[in-house]
């Protein structure tokens, strides 16, 4: 474990299975003040208990990042609290409904780019507020998907918000670099997750044999965002890291 000044770090969706994992693993790297922020608070406690310790201060959050205001009010907050925001992590989504393009609704296609998207945005733009007053800056970093960089069928607009989130981290990474804000996302193959529970169990083997390593859990994904919240990405931004068992392989 690290020591040094603790490093704030504020996490949207920390109440589901990669938020929680991210903050486990970001609170066993040393001291941090984590802002756990979710649609839930019920869901968000049993996460937060878990890591209040010595090294880990802990504020939670209900928040609705389709909400501008909401992550705006969740980050100032952060700020009051522990004094400066490091790394911001978007990560909150939600998984399309099922369907061709021609049976998608009008309100999935809303929902999708409401939460999927726009709470990146409204995330990012929280945050380059804060960080860019900070004389090192921070490291914003984006949860996007295999489904955005590769056509994953029946459920377009879930691929499409993510690939509108590629988009958002690249031209974030090279607005904001003079201002040594680091901007990068990371792209995930299939995880363990209440997002994936309901994958009916007739898929499982298409799904599976389409990851070459075979489907992931959350730890299987958190080095990626441990790396890119950490000094050692220093010369890194702008970058989709792609952590998915070699789906987007072929
Ligand atoms: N599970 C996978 O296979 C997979 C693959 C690639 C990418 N992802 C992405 O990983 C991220 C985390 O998903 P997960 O798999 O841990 O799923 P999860 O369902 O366990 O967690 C998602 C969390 O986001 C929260 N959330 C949903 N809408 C919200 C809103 N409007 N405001 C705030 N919080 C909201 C939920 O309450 C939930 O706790 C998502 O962005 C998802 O798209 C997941």
């Amino acid at each position: 474990m690290e020591s040094g000044p603790s490093r704030v770090v504020l996490i949207t969706g920390a109440a589901g299975a990669l938020g929680a994992a991210v903050a486990r693993r970001l609170a066993s790297e040393g001291p941090a003040d984590l802002v756990l922020c979710d649609l839930s608070g019920e869901r968000l406690e049993p996460v937060a208990s878990t890591l209040e310790g010595p090294g880990t201060r802990v504020l939670t959050r209900v928040v609705d990042v389709s909400d501008a205001a909401a992550v705006d009010a969740a980050v100032a907050a952060a700020v009051e609290r522990f004094g400066r925001l490091d790394v911001m992590i978007n990560n909150a989504g939600v998984i399309a409904t099922n369907g061709r393009i021609h049976n998608q609704t009008a309100q999935e296609w809303d929902r999708q780019f409401r939460i999927t998207f726009l709470g990146a945005v409204h995330g990012t733009t929280a945050a380059v507020r804060v960080m860019r007053t900070q004389e090192d800056g921070g490291s914003i970093i984006n949860t996007a998907s295999v489904a955005g960089l590769t056509a994953w069928p029946y459920t377009a607009p879930y691929g499409a918000a993510k690939a509108a989130v590629i988009q958002l981290t690249k031209v974030a990474a090279v607005e904001y670099a003079k201002e040594r804000i680091r901007v990068n996302c990371v792209c995930p193959g299939t995880f363990e997750s209440a997002m994936t529970a309901d994958i009916p169990d007739e898929a499982l083997p298409g799904l599976t044999a389409r990851h070459p390593l075979g489907l992931g859990a959350p730890e299987d994904v958190v080095g990626a965002f441990a790396y890119l919240a950490g000094a050692d990405s220093r010369w890194t931004t702008g970058s989709a890291m792609v952590v998915d068992g070699g789906y987007a392989a072929p």
